[in-house]
């Protein structure tokens, strides 16, 4: 099939574009024949419709994938793996306008922000086409009559459940590494942002990847999330969300003792002290927290401050806040766009009627009156929080600071660890003694100093604490979808001679 043809994915009827998911290498309905919408959170049109996927279409696609595994994928070279990932990034690269441009008007994110979303993506699997032929095993020092070595070999069918946050960029943490560790792949994004994974598996067959090695299954969670995780041909289960939904799928996940890999959020701290540059924090805590409207799972929406900055940071902030340019996400000019849904919107919404009555305002606290469609929130500061309350110790994802005084060192560190949540954190400070002190003491699976957010596809993502466990990207990512086989060999000719 040639990239042309594939565009039969996505059928267009008037406004709404009707996709289809993609199964054993071909666009298809749900066996149910139903379907769900999908909506521009700027104008909150419906834009698509997507198959409903329920228990049967989990199923075809979890048979195809093992199929593919055992006949054939298994057997290819690292260094196919490594060009078909190679040929996606480059596909990415071809079509960054197209997918960003959806990517926007399907999530609300500023086209700016999807612009370097598809970059980060293309970047992904090239580092992973990279790494597929540097995954090797080890000589272990046995005694000079024995070889003995680990291998290692991969999984076997990987579920993999993302959000909708940075729906083509989580797709590629999780696809790319799976490919280049041997493994297929059934891939469920969430149901808020189907759209340009889709749009990319139009290009699937065409990079090489035979039919069943990955597939895409829309659907919501309890309808094909949930059996994807009990599905019994599935060997590992890949999961990015909320910790309530953590839970159910570990729990669910313990029946077939099935690997599982989580990365569950935070409530991250950004440290400020007051020998920090003055600017550049107030700018780092805008951008710690309302990048992506706060829809990240590192939003640094826990800003600590010293307290002879105190005042003046939070009014410097406050100000900038006030700022910020809230559009439609297709505006070049626009820094934040609407939350991704009627859903999230009422859930931020709750937590800033939470919020005022647990601390002072200092910026926004409510939705903006500009507006007469789209799930938009003001950015928000509220400041003088007891790290105690609700709006200090519970993710909210949107564009939501609490701002929380310390006096010295110790007191920071005590606050930032005081969370259920270790993700990551950030201190900023022109004390390189003590930058490294904080860095020590924190319990967080990502540490920046004098930044927040920038994320390398080289390095490792995952958190502690209740923020899950395993680790994406970086040569650790591969891991989560490789086994490892001891093997010894005896070169002592003689029998045993034990009975
Ligand atoms: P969610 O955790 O319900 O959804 C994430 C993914 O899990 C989606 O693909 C969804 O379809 C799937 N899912 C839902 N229920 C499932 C089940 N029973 N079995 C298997 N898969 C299931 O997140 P939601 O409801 O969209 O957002 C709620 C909160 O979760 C947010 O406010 C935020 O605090 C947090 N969240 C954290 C993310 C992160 O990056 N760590 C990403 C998205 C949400
Ligand atoms: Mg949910």
């Amino acid at each position: 099939m040639t990239i042309a043809a594939a565009a039969k994915g996505a059928t267009r009827k008037s406004e709404v574009t009707r996709y289809q998911m993609y199964i054993n290498g071909k666009f298809t309905d749900a066996e149910s024949g139903k379907t769900f919408e999908v909506y521009d959170p700027a104008t909150e049109g419906i834009i698509a419709t997507c198959p409903a996927g329920g228990p049967e279409d989990v199923d075809r696609a979890a048979q195809a994938a093992h199929r593919a595994f055992y006949e054939g994928w298994k057997g290819t070279t690292a260094q196919e793996r490594g060009r078909i990932l190679f040929r996606l990034a480059e596909r990415i690269r071809a079509r960054r306008a197209e997918l960003a441009e959806l990517e926007t008007i399907n999530s609300g994110k500023p086209i700016v922000e999807a612009e370097y979303d598809m970059d980060d993506t293309a970047t992904c699997y090239e580092y992973y086409g990279g790494l597929a032929t540097k995954i090797n095993g080890e000589v272990l020092p046995v005694p000079a009559d024995a070889i003995a070595f680990a291998m290692r070999e991969p999984i076997g069918v990987a579920g993999q459940i993302i959000p909708w946050n940075y729906p083509l960029l989580m797709a590629a943490w999780k696809i790319a590494p799976a490919i280049a560790a041997g493994c297929t792949v059934v891939i469920k994004p969430a149901e808020q942002t189907p759209l340009t994974l889709l749009k990319l598996a139009e290009d699937f067959e065409a990079v090489g990847l035979p039919p069943g090695v990955v597939n895409v299954v829309t659907g919501d969670g309890p309808g094909a999330g949930a059996p994807l995780v009990a599905h019994s041909l599935v060997r590992k289960i890949a999961f990015t969300g909320s910790a309530e939904v953590g839970k159910l799928i570990m729990r669910s996940a313990a029946d077939q003792l099935k690997r599982v890999s989580l990365e569950l959020g935070g409530k991250s701290p950004n440290i400020f002290f007051s020998d920090a540059d003055f600017e550049s924090a107030v700018d780092g805590a805008l951008f710690g927290t309302f990048i992506n409207q706060g829809e990240v799972c590192s939003a640094g929406s826990r800003v600590l401050v010293q307290r002879d900055i105190y005042t003046k940071f939070v009014d410097a902030a406050a100000a900038k806040a006030k700022t910020i340019k809230l559009g439609r996400g297709l505006d070049r000019e626009t820094k934040m766009g609407p939350l991704v849904s009627s859903e999230q919107r009422d859930r931020v919404a709750g937590y800033l009627e939470v919020g005022r009555g647990e601390a002072k305002v200092a910026a926004g606290g409510g939705r903006p009156k500009e507006f007469d469609k789209g799930w938009y929130v003001e950015p928000t500061i509220f400041y003088d929080v007891d790290n105690s309350a609700r709006v200090a110790q519970e993710e909210i994802f949107g564009p939501v600071m609490s701002v929380i005084p310390f006096t010295d060192e110790a007191d920071a560190i005590r606050i930032a660890n005081a969370s259920q949540y270790g993700l990551a954190a950030a201190v900023w400070t022109r004390d390189i003694f003590k930058a490294f002190r904080v860095v020590k003491s924190l319990e967080a699976g990502i540490v920046w100093v004098n930044h927040m957010q920038p994320t390398f596809v080289e390095a490792p993502w995952g958190g502690y604490k209740a923020s899950g466990f395993g680790r994406e990207l970086g040569h650790w990512g591969v891991e989560e979808y490789l086994e490892t086989k001891q093997v010894f060999i005896n070169l002592d000719e003689k029998p045993i001679g034990w009975y």
